[in-house]
């Protein structure tokens, strides 16, 4: 329940891909176009697809048109944006004056968000090893990892509000929490939606025996 209206405030309310991957984005829209274009048809899959041209861009000379190498950005992407709310959760952690339950929810929020760094850490090179020479079962263990990983680490984030849902909440923490927050786990749901169009495209088809 807790999940759903949180989804909802997320679809409302949209967010640009901040600061650096936002300006980088521009040398690589015109320098190469057929990956720009590559990325822009990816994002279409995922949940913020706006988002999604907005942080991808800027990795358009590595991803070229490589669904591999665009899920390893959007999670690279996501495991900057869960580290560094997770440094503005635990800086909320020092702050003096919050009353016990707000303390409690501070607290369970930098939990769920260190646990998140964690999943989405680990996933990068369990991603790596989805190469060349993995085949059949050894690619789909090591993607089915990353998509339970991933959607660990997107749990975490949704998790991390519903100790501020109660009544008599400060405000100002919850509302600066509830921004960061919000733009991780969309980042993070829309780098979910590209390692499953990798896994959905690359999924080694099963070799009939049958004549
Ligand atoms: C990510 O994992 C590596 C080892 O796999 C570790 O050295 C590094 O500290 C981790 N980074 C974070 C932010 O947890």
């Amino acid at each position: 329940m807790g999940n759903h209206s949180l989804h909802l405030l997320i679809i409302f309310m949209s967010f640009q891909c901040f600061l650096a991957y936002h300006t980088m984005a521009k040398p690589s829209m015109t320098s190469n176009p057929a990956a720009i274009k590559f990325i822009k048809s990816s994002c279409k899959s995922t949940l913020y697809p706006v988002l999604c041209v907005q942080c991808l861009s800027a990795f358009a000379n590595t991803v070229k048109q490589s669904e591999k190498q665009l899920a390893h950005a959007a999670l690279s992407v996501s495991l900057s944006r869960a580290k560094s709310t997770t440094i503005f959760v635990s800086k909320l952690n020092r702050i003096r004056g919050l009353k016990p339950r707000e303390k409690q929810a501070v607290k369970d929020c930098l939990d769920t968000m260190s646990d998140s760094v964690d999943q989405i850490n680990k996933s990068i090179p369990e991603l790596g090893h989805t190469g060349q020479f993995s085949a059949g079962q050894d690619f789909m263990w090591h993607v089915s990892n990353v998509q339970t990983w991933v959607s660990a680490a997107l749990t975490d984030e949704n998790t991390c509000l519903d100790g501020f849902s109660g009544p008599g909440m400060n405000g100002n923490v919850k509302a600066a929490l509830r921004v960061r927050i919000l733009h991780v786990a969309q980042v993070t749901s829309n780098a979910l939606a590209l390692v499953n169009r990798f896994a959905d495209r690359h999924r080694p088809r099963t070799i009939s025996n049958s004549p």
